[in-house]
């Protein structure tokens, strides 16, 4: 098992460092533009093998050869969102890289897993796919783990409960337009709305929605980076241990949910060939629209891309 992290910035290395602790590959390979970052942070990691105990070979590099027959890449490369900037913002500056960084991928891996994290998600998700050639099933977008692990510890801390029995559910796009379904929100499988007020749980909806911008306007420089590489590092291992896990994830829709070729988020079984089930869940009309809604955005903006390939 090989896995590269293309983005040596806050999430790259966070997750090639998660990646490294778990073993989960023989060789990892971090990647960056920047010279010296990746080198530099690799072998920073590396030199923690003796103390953290793992064997994991982390090769720092500039050059897309070290990449060669990665079984699965994540991406990270682009720019982060600043104070007062939207997703949409970074939308060219960031397809352009993910472009590059794709096309770069793979002409050093035949039939790689690829991970998108980069932003704005689902939009960079379909960049990767559509420049990748590879089925759909192995290009797969994070957010969907990372706004649901937002939801989830927000509802930890209002009922004062383990983390580990909160589960939820958030669909859609990653951005305002992202849809928490609360009648699949529990805890120890009790609906959330038999245990909070309708009105706080509203609140608790909110903050998850904004929970990007909430910790952007405390950091002023950058955005969240340890619960998203978690985040990423949890599809990685899902599909490295072949576990099956269901998570919701960005992934190219075939008619489910009345939407068709769009990448968005929904309920996925992830094991050793990427996404191996889309689950079409039943869901109330008003979440439906909203899901639907959702997908229109990101196809506009994959509209306004269109060009770039051309
Ligand atoms: P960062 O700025 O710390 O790291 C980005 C890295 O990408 C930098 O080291 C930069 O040199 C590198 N890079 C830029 N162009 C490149 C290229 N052409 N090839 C290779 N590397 C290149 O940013 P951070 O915080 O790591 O975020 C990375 C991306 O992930 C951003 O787009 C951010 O918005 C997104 N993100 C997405 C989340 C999600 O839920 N999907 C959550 C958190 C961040
Ligand atoms: C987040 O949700 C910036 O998309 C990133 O933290």
């Amino acid at each position: 098992m090989k896995i590269t992290v293309i983005g040596a910035g806050n999430v790259g290395a966070t997750a090639a460092f998660r990646l490294a602790e778990k073993q989960f590959a023989k060789e990892l390979v971090l990647l960056d533009v920047v010279e010296g970052i990746p080198q530099g942070k690799g072998l920073d990691m590396y030199e923690t093998g003796p103390v953290g105990l793992f064997d994991t070979r982390i090769k720092g590099s500039n050059d897309y050869a070290d990449t060669a027959d990665s079984d699965i890449v994540i991406i990270t490369a682009g720019l982060p969102r600043k104070p007062g900037m939207t997703r949409e913002d970074l939308l060219m500056k960031n397809a352009g890289i993910v472009k590059e960084v794709t096309e770069n991928i793979m002409k050093h891996s035949k039939n790689p897993i690829i991970v998108v994290v980069s932003n704005p998600l689902d939009i960079m998700t379909w960049v990767a796919w559509k420049q990748s050639g590879l089925p759909k099933e192995r290009v797969i977008g994070m957010a969907g783990v990372l706004d649901a692990a937002r939801f989830r510890s927000f509802i930890a801390m209002e009922l004062d409960v383990s983390m580990q029995d909160v589960n939820a559910c958030v669909l859609g796009g990653h951005g305002d337009a992202m849809v928490p379904v609360v009648q699949y929100t529990t805890v120890a499988g009790i609906p959330i709305s038999d245990l909070i007020p309708a009105d706080r749980i509203a609140e608790l909806v909110e903050r998850t929605r904004n929970g990007g911008a909430e910790i952007v306007n405390y950091l002023k420089q950058g955005s969240a980076f340890y619960a998203p590489a978690a985040s990423a590092v949890e599809m990685v291992e899902a599909i490295v241990l072949d576990r099956k896990r269901v998570l919701p994830c960005a992934v190219s829709l075939d008619g489910q949910y009345g939407i068709d070729g769009t990448f968005v988020g929904v309920p996925v079984k992830l094991g050793k060939n990427g996404v191996e089930q889309v689950y079409e869940i039943k869901l109330a009309a008003s979440d439906i629209e909203a899901l639907q809604k959702s997908a229109a955005i990101v196809d506009e903006n994959c509209d306004l891309l269109k060009s770039i390939f051309a």
